[in-house]
């Protein structure tokens, strides 16, 4: 079955219109005309006229529905649907029946029947009832993809000994409801760890929600935590929900801590310490069950003697620290992180599997990943990006390796940028984005050292990223 495909500007596919119907009934005037009115909504049709031709059909070709007669002489419809079920997890199939009883219409959805039509069928309703399980079929699908993409996303790659540590630690941890404070040097991995640790609590089918301190205004960020009541400041035109209270029974990732203002700090704190929380411009207060887990990149205890971070808080946070290791402690882990980011990089731009000519993994590895496995990720999707062919070769490494070489540090001349098909406001957003990019790619993709390059304000940073597209 074809999938939707949006594509702008281009046709867009009905992804009904090519799925294969396969129709077992031993009654011929209901195969042909069925057939018939099936193909006018241009699905392509399968016939057999009885069970034993029906489930060696579905054995030679691929099938995205079937449509099953309940009683025919060779083989009874529920047979057949027992052993579809069998070969075919998941295909769904959909019964017809001229004895329609309660009672066979419940056998059969017990057993893996997905809907039940009426003889005399009206075309009308079998079109309704085929599009709809075809859709609902499409959707599950994707979920299931989108699941699969989300689980390779989260998953942690690493089988050296500081990794094996790490993962001991998440597994003590996880079922408790400490706090916890991961620190870790930029891009090592703390946002994944965090995950790992409520994906393997008691609260894992609960949220996980994620604030990003360095990214929200510091005029809204008490309003982001904790929520606000109508009205009660300018622009608070509905009531809203705090992250708080978004986290309840669940896990609140508090990220980049660090850079958490002296004034909201104290507001943590005191949350922290007393377990509810007011909604801005509300005097009522809440009470949830929140487990808070943060993290930075910053030297907090540093941060203490500057007297930019509260020692209060800090005590607070830090019940079970967890320091993520750097890459450079475990080089190890190196071709293991590139075999798995290859094959995530090839699946998400859409690329035939590629792999390392010999001598190319070495070559990266010899690398200095000061930003750590972000960098590790990012300069592997550069690679299945620039290189066209499905080997990537040492030379292509040393090429796409270099400061120097690196897209979008060559010709950096303002003409690049003109192009007579667009807008002057298109021009200009690609220029902004080259130039984030950049400036992200020479900071090892940190925001905040790519934000002071730019001369930006971190969370004006976040938001320009957010609204070109730029992954972090
Ligand atoms: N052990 C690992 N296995 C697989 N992927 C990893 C691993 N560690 C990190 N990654 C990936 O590297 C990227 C950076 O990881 P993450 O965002 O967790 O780092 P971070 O320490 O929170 O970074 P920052 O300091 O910039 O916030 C993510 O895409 C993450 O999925
Ligand atoms: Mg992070």
């Amino acid at each position: 079955m074809n999938r939707l495909i949006l594509c702008p500007g281009r046709i867009i596919l009905n992804e009904h219109q090519m799925a294969t119907i396969l129709i077992i009934d031993d009654e011929q005037n209901i195969l042909v005309t069925l057939s018939r009115a099936l193909q006018l909504e241009n699905y392509r049709t399968e016939v057999a006229g009885g069970g034993k031709v029906g489930l060696s059909k579905l054995a030679e070709q691929p099938v995205d529905l079937v449509l099953l007669d309940v009683k025919m002489p060779d083989m009874d419809g529920l047979d057949v649907l027992e052993k579809i079920s069998e070969s075919h997890p998941g295909l769904p199939v959909i019964m017809m029946s001229g004895h329609a009883t309660v009672e066979i219409a419940v056998r059969a959805v017990r057993m893996g029947a997905i809907d039940f039509l009426e003889k005399p069928l009206s075309s009308e309703k079998v079109m309704v009832t085929v599009a709809n399980t075809l859709k609902l079929r499409q959707l599950c699908e994707e979920n299931r993809d989108l699941k699969e993409l989300a689980g390779l996303q989260n998953r942690m790659v690493g089988d050296s000994p500081p990794m094996r540590v790490l993962y001991d630690q998440i597994k003590i941890v996880a079922p408790s409801n400490g706090r916890v404070l991961i620190t870790g040097e930029n891009g090592s991995g703390k946002e994944l760890v965090a995950r790992a640790i409520h994906e393997n609590s008691l609260r894992a089918s609960n949220p996980f929600i994620k604030v990003n301190c360095a990214a929200v205004p510091r005029e809204l960020i008490e309003s982001e935590l904790f929520g606000h009541e109508k009205g009660s400041f300018t622009g608070a035109s509905q009531q809203r929900r705090g992250k708080f209270e978004l986290a309840d029974a669940g896990t609140l990732f508090l990220d980049e801590i660090g850079d958490m203002r002296l004034s909201m700090q104290a507001k943590l704190l005191r949350v922290l310490q007393e377990g509810e929380i007011e909604r801005v411009g509300s005097a009522d207060t809440i009470v949830g069950d929140v487990r808070v887990i943060a993290a930075t990149n910053q030297d907090l205890p540093k941060a203490i003697s500057a007297g930019r971070f509260r020692e209060d808080l800090f005590h607070r946070l830090n019940v079970i620290p967890i320091r993520v290791p750097a890459l450079r402690e475990r080089r190890e882990d190196i071709p293991a992180l590139t075999s798995h980011f290859l094959r995530q990089a090839c699946e998400q731009n859409n690329r035939p599997a590629k792999s390392f000519a010999p001598g190319a993994l070495e070559r990266l590895s010899d690398h200095d990943f000061s930003g750590n496995v972000r960098e590790l990720k990012n300069s592997v999707e550069r690679l299945v990006i620039m290189v066209p062919d499905d080997t990537i070769k040492p030379t292509d490494v040393d090429c796409w390796m270099k400061p120097g070489l690196r897209p979008g540090n060559t010709e950096g001349t303002e003409s690049s940028f003109y192009n007579p098909d667009l807008t002057i406001k298109e021009m200009l957003a690609n220029a902004e984005r080259t130039f984030i990019l950049q400036a992200l790619q020479n900071r090892d993709g940190h925001v905040t050292n790519a934000a002071k390059q730019l001369g930006l304000e971190r969370s004006h940073l976040y938001k320009k990223m957010k609204a070109l597209g730029i992954r972090q």
